[in-house]
């Protein structure tokens, strides 16, 4: 699985995004050191503040299908239309669920933030995610 796979993964998640609020789609696909791919996209609500990121939805898939680590990397787009282009990073309650699942693990994943530049191309910034989450509280901290 190339990196671009795993990109072209989390944009067809992305076409099932139900957020007719917003109207921000996002895509999330994880990889997993078994080579599975697991994905997500947002899903909003009429009360505003219930929306489910594309992340979480993923993350909650892979776990209620037995998953408690193996995460190697992860793939989160943004629209088109929206913003100025640049690459999506994950929100703050996202980093935390994306973390639970990594630490079970004791990976460390690669984070593909992407956006899309001015000629429709794919910008992509690649962090790990102990960089976006630093001094993370994970469920080690609890055992
Ligand atoms: N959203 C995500 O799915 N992931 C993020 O990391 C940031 C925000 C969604 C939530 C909401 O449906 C829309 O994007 C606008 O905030």
């Amino acid at each position: 699985m190339t990196d671009a796979e795993l990109i072209a993964a989390a944009r067809g998640a992305a076409e099932h995004s139900y957020s007719p609020y917003s109207e921000y789609s996002v895509g999330a696909a994880l990889l997993f050191d078994d080579d599975a791919v697991i994905t997500g996209t947002n899903i909003e609500n009429a009360s505003y503040g219930l929306a489910l990121c594309a992340e979480t939805v993923a993350v909650a898939k892979a776990m209620a299908d037995g998953r408690r680590g193996g995460l190697t990397a992860v793939a989160v787009t943004g629209p088109a239309d929206k913003g100025d282009g640049a690459p999506i990073t994950p929100c703050g309650r996202c980093r935390q669920v994306l973390n639970e699942l990594a630490q079970l693990g004791g990976t460390d994943p690669d984070i593909h933030c992407v956006g899309v530049g001015e000629n429709g191309a794919d910008t992509v910034k690649t962090v790990k995610l102990s960089a976006l989450l630093p001094a993370a509280f994970g469920p080690a901290n609890l055992g």
